[in-house]
């Protein structure tokens, strides 16, 4: 049993995952629980996570969120989806009442909709904090960076894993676009024979090295967390030139409650496992 997740912001979430495992909750659960507590609150939003994440730039807030079980077959995602505070949840239905696997825009909204959620107005949506920032974005003040994502794995007692991300992603991105976090392979994956991994960083780049399979077919061929998650980084370091990296973290954890992490930029990620009374935070340097 063990949860790890992105950012030091994970920290409550991965504490409450700590709490439910050992309640004996599924993973899927877990993952969808921690999760929506911080889409759900405005105060997070600055992370780029769900509600009161910085807007696109026409100022409406556009959500991308997946969930993948290590059970082949099992995924979930929306994108571009406005209007909703847990678009995790969603994500999940469509994994589980859904006959597809990826669901955008309005017919995400409006399957959300089927599927019980309530839309809310737009302004609903941001804090203070994101509407200033857009407006200081329309008077071309902004210095808004960054691509914090959500990004927690979970693995129960009953030995079932499972990923889950979700971002508002790039701020005052264009309509329509979509990061790596709804992407399988890019942003999350899960195998139930060997492990998961999840992405945080710039989407757009990520998106082109399917970097969350390739941890995890490394973890399948031997290497530990961190091996796979190091040996990644280094392979799209080495094709992007060293002092040229974008922003990327990764972090997995093996069927065996190990974790691992490795990062372009200085990454905090935080986890707790069997070996741990208390939830960890740790900082992966970026390679120097
Ligand atoms: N990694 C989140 C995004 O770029 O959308």
């Amino acid at each position: 049993m063990a949860a790890i997740g992105t950012w030091a912001f994970s920290y409550p979430a991965v504490r409450q995952m700590k709490d439910l495992i050992l309640s004996g909750e599924h993973a899927t659960d877990v993952v969808e629980r921690a999760v929506a507590e911080v889409e759900d609150d405005k105060e997070t939003g600055h992370h780029i996570v769900g509600r009161g994440g910085f807007p696109n730039s026409l100022g409406m807030l556009e959500c991308d969120a997946a969930i993948m079980e290590g059970r082949p077959g099992q995924f979930g995602a929306v994108a571009a989806l406005k209007g909703v505070g847990t678009p995790c949840k969603v994500a999940r239905k469509v994994m589980e009442n859904s006959p597809h696997s990826l669901l955008v825009g309005e017919g995400a909204q409006q399957f959300a909709v089927e599927q019980g959620f309530t839309v809310e107005p737009n302004d609903n949506m941001l804090s203070d904090r994101s509407a200033s920032a857009y407006q200081d974005f329309l008077e071309k003040k902004s210095k808004v960076r960054g691509h914090d994502t959500l990004g927690v794995i979970a693995l129960d007692l009953k030995g079932n894993i499972t990923v889950g991300v979700s971002t508002s992603g790039a701020p005052f991105k264009s309509p329509g676009r979509v990061g790596d976090s709804p992407l399988p392979g890019c942003g999350l994956f899960a195998d139930h024979t060997v492990g998961a991994a999840a992405a945080t960083g710039d989407g757009d780049k990520i998106m082109c090295y399917c970097p969350s399979f390739h941890v995890v077919q490394l973890m399948k061929q031997g290497s530990t967390p961190s091996e796979a998650c190091h040996i990644v980084l280094t392979d799209i370091m080495t094709k992007t030139e060293p002092d040229k990296c974008f922003e990327i973290g990764l972090i997995a954890l093996n069927m065996k409650g190990e974790v691992g992490a490795a990062s372009s930029v200085e990454f905090p990620y935080t986890f707790w496992n069997q070996s741990y009374d208390a939830v960890q935070e740790c900082t992966q340097l970026s390679p120097s």
